[in-house]
């Protein structure tokens, strides 16, 4: 398969957000997936893992979403602030209805940004709370100066207001957000958004809820009545590996849900597409982001693991979805402004999981390291032979060009070669792959799948020679 990249065309810009994350008050994730509490012997600063936040770091996360998903529709954000002991505690409806003691708040969520290194999202309550909780919010998290709301904080020992670069108004309020019909949300959130209001020099980029999957009414009805007053729109679709009733195992599954799961990853690809379509009616320039804000594998939870708390294994077939996704992404960056893999830690498709102290790195987490040197590049238009085993992103940063291949076959290795207008030095390549189609990290195994040197290259006459192994993810940087 020969590839020719032009890269002297001037490339679109591939956002750093579009490798963000996300994390719930759902199962394990922020409960002692994140936060285990200042008197954890669980290694951690101001109550978060110090594990955790190091993996999370290495992988360079840009933004990360919070409190929800469905959660957010239910959560009233003063119920988190305060005295940890004086906290009033809340019932998590949508996820195993376990009670919540509300120690991770928003001043636990900004300090995990702090630490992070990254920009905060927040998704506000539409569903269950009133326009004044949510201008509350903002004001309480954003307001400078003197104000009922900047003094409600200062007298929570924080002084200085944080940054909020993004914010939802509701999730998914066409089901678990109030099961809204789209012309209901479009009027909600034209007036909901109004008192985001913006206190200080930086400006909130303001997102409203988007469609499920395929429901084009719900995006061409929302951009009719309230394009104007929106940044972004956002998205989701998850992979399944059939209906969505019916799950299929995250492990021991059969080689069709290899198949399955992987297209129904690239159907994502057809989503972007016909939403910018529809989107490009109203807003032919691109100001408004398309924002993929849940999306990953949703597989069958670890048998006698809570079903409230999705907790899936993660094996090369979701490295697969990831890099697939990653680079459909990529391809449609002029569209796609950020995107949120669902979820951080210990929920569905999980970057860490964790039990008790221990804490392993997925498959899926090494496709965000492998493929971190894409955020912010730019992307190199190529052509070339087609190949429906292969996926992949050419892009270029600071004069390096960095190459993510995915291959998914199941058996045959496949020659690619990449051709520009300059001769190439190699710089750094590697890649992750597997023996068989789940195999998978565990607390016994934590190193099954990790990443390591790729060797199977060459370079002759300015031409890059590369043979994929099946089953994996290789990223090259050449300069
Ligand atoms: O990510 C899990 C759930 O999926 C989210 O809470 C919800 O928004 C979506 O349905």
């Amino acid at each position: 398969m020969k590839i020719i990249m032009t890269p002297n065309k001037s490339g679109t810009k591939i956002s750093k957000y579009i490798y963000g994350h996300f994390a719930e008050h759902l199962g394990r994730c922020i409960y002692e997936g994140i936060w285990v509490g200042e008197n954890s012997p669980i290694p951690n600063k101001n109550g978060i893992r110090t594990d955790v936040v190091d993996a999370l770091k290495n992988i360079c996360v840009p933004v990360l979403r919070w409190p929800g998903g469905c959660f957010a529709d239910e959560y009233h954000w003063k119920d988190g602030i305060g005295p940890k002991e004086k906290r009033k505690k809340m019932v998590n409806t949508h996820w195993g209805g376990l009670t919540e003691n509300n120690h991770f708040g928003t001043h636990e969520f900004f300090e995990l940004v702090s630490q992070l290194g990254c920009e905060a999202y927040i998704n506000g309550n539409v569903g269950s709370g009133t326009v004044q909780e949510m201008q509350e919010w903002v004001e309480y998290m954003t307001m400078n100066g003197e104000s009922p709301m900047a003094n409600l904080r200062k007298e929570n020992h924080k002084v200085d207001p944080w940054k909020v670069a993004f914010f939802g108004v509701g999730n998914e309020s066409w089901g678990c957000g109030g099961n809204m019909r789209p012309e209901y949300y479009a009027d909600l959130y034209r007036r909901y958004q109004t008192y985001v209001r913006q206190y200080g020099k930086d400006k909130i980029y303001k997102i409203a809820c988007g469609p499920n999957i395929d429901d084009y009414n719900w995006m061409e009805q929302v951009m009719n009545s309230a394009a104007p007053f929106m940044d972004g729109i956002s998205l989701h679709h998850y992979a399944l590996t059939g209906a969505w009733e019916d799950k299929g195992p995250a492990l021991n599954f059969p080689e069709e849900q290899w198949w399955s799961l992987i297209a129904s990853a690239q159907k994502m690809d057809e989503l972007i597409t016909k939403h910018s379509t529809i989107m490009d009616k109203y807003d032919p320039d691109k100001r408004i982001g398309l924002i993929v804000d849940e999306w990953g594998s949703w597989l069958s939870v670890e048998p006698g693991t809570n079903p409230g708390f999705l907790y899936q294994q993660n094996t090369i077939r979701d490295a697969m979805v990831a890099a697939v996704t990653l680079n459909i992404f990529h391809k449609h960056a002029d569209r796609v402004h950020m995107a949120n893999i669902a979820q951080t830690v210990n929920v569905l498709q999980a970057m860490l999981l964790t039990d008790g102290e221990q804490m392993v790195k997925t498959p899926t987490y090494h496709v965000f390291d492998l493929y971190k040197n894409h955020q912010d590049g730019e992307l190199i238009d190529s052509y070339g032979d087609e190949n429906d085993t292969i996926s992949y992103t050419i892009s270029k940063k600071e004069e390096k060009v960095t190459i993510s291949i995915c291959h998914f076959s199941l058996t045959a290795s496949k020659e690619l070669s990449f051709d520009g207008d300059n001769d190439l030095t190699l710089v750094d390549a590697n890649y992750i792959t597997a023996e068989s189609m789940d195999a998978h990290n565990d607390f016994t195994h934590p190193e099954t799948i990790s990443i390591k040197p790729f060797k199977e290259l060459s370079i002759l006459n300015g031409t890059l020679n590369v043979i994929i192994p099946p089953m994996s993810v290789v990223s090259i940087v050449v300069e």
